[in-house]
């Protein structure tokens, strides 16, 4: 269901589940990118005339309220986005939160603090949870769910709330689902896939998935080099998960039975240690010395994927190449980031994905506008791609 399944808005107060987890330093916002990605369902609320409440999370705190992990910053950055001031509630459900809503004006926004200071909004217990949900309807007549980013999480604000409150799907959600979906219903091929970010382990389930859909899938950063030390290659002191060596040799094995060719990286900068200014060679990717840690893919790996990708008709890339927050490391992520950009150039249809990648591109000064689409979605994003069932999204369908 979409907004417009709501009816005539004016006047009415319509609560929105956003996700506002941005990166920040201190209290500095260093990439708004989820913050003006929900700009587009606000605006269409506020033109609609209705009284807007938004909640949210930031980081993970530990179910009770914590100045660290306050939406303040959020509250101040969104009310510049808008040109109108956003009021931040104090708490969550509580007398401040009630005495906001009831001040809100036709077209008005005010955000409600951390919905994670409230212990039941991650509430294994179903009751806890529904009696948050229940809270958050009595401030409240209708309900968007415009949180891409957590609609893998069943939580209060997330997924029982949808059972109370009249509820549809938010822009960002319809526009994150249909992109993600040309991904994985019947990709235009070749259809190639990228992954990096530091862990195997957090993409078991997103690998296994693509070996069955991807004809390419390219390894870089932190996570290669289990793949370079299940083929029996030496990696220094690179981040390595033995547990999951044998789990990749089965993915090479059968990669190779269906006919999915993995690319890896055939040179790395190995470093001496993990800083920015680290001192650091070029070395071949199956013989990295003793004691050296490998922190980005290497000058010919950036070229071998630049080729795998340029020719490519569909390209999700989920995770950077290397340690791209050091500039000397950044290479192989901005290598692969002008990858897509050229892919998407020859017309082929981009997805970066992951809250990381996400931001590399931003940070690293690529145009938004040269992929075809850039997720909100980190875990939600894989899971998505791995084919599982979303409960913010099925409470939607049901
Ligand atoms: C994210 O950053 O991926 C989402 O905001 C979800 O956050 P979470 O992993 O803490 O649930």
């Amino acid at each position: 269901k979409t907004i417009d399944s709501l009816g005539d808005l004016r006047g009415k107060r319509v609560l929105v589940r956003s996700d506002f987890n941005v990166p920040l330093d201190g209290t500095t916002i260093t990439d708004d990118g989820r913050i003006r990605a929900a700009l587009p369902t606000l605006k269409r609320l506020t033109d609609a005339g209705a009284k807007v409440v938004v909640t949210a999370h930031l980081g993970r705190p530990k179910g009770e309220p914590d100045a660290k992990y306050s939406l303040a910053p959020v509250a101040a950055r969104l009310g510049e986005l808008l040109g109108a001031p956003v009021t931040l509630a104090q708490d969550t459900v509580g007398e401040s939160a009630k005495a906001t809503v009831a001040a809100l004006g036709d077209g008005e926004v005010a955000l409600l603090e951390n919905i994670r200071f409230d212990p039941r909004e991650t509430s294994k217990v179903d009751a806890e949870r529904e009696s948050l949900a229940a809270d958050l309807a009595s401030l409240a007549d209708a309900y968007v769910s415009d949180g891409f980013g957590v609609v893998h999480r069943k939580q209060a604000s997330v997924y029982d709330i949808a059972k109370v409150l009249p509820s549809a799907v938010g822009e960002l959600v319809l526009k994150e689902v249909d992109s993600l979906k040309k991904a994985t219903e019947d990709p235009a091929r070749p259809y190639v896939v990228v992954l990096g970010g530091s862990k195997v382990s957090d993409k078991l389930g997103v690998i296994a998935n693509l070996l069955t859909k991807a004809d390419r899938l390219l390894i870089g950063g932190g996570m290669v080099f289990t793949f370079l030390a299940a083929k029996g290659y030496s990696v220094g002191n690179s981040l390595l998960e033995t547990d999951q060596i044998d789990t990749v040799k089965g993915y090479l094995a059968d990669a190779e039975k269906a006919g999915v060719e993995i690319v890896l990286p055939t040179d790395i900068l190995a470093a001496d240690s993990f800083a920015a200014d680290a001192p650091y060679e070029v070395v071949p990717a199956d013989a990295i010395p003793d004691g050296k840690i490998g922190l980005d893919i290497g000058p010919e790996s950036q070229k071998l994927f630049a080729s795998k990708i340029v020719d490519a008709k569909t390209v999700v890339w989920n995770g950077p190449a290397g340690v791209f927050e050091f500039e000397a490391f950044s290479g192989g992520t901005r290598a692969v980031a002008q990858a897509l950009v050229d892919a998407t150039a020859n017309g082929a249809f981009t997805i970066v994905g992951g809250g990381d990648s996400a931001a590399a591109v931003r940070i690293l000064g690529f145009d938004e506008a040269g992929f075809s689409h850039i997720s909100t979605g980190g875990g939600a994003s894989l899971e998505f791609l791995e084919g599982k069932s979303l409960p913010g999204l099925a409470v939607l369908e049901a």
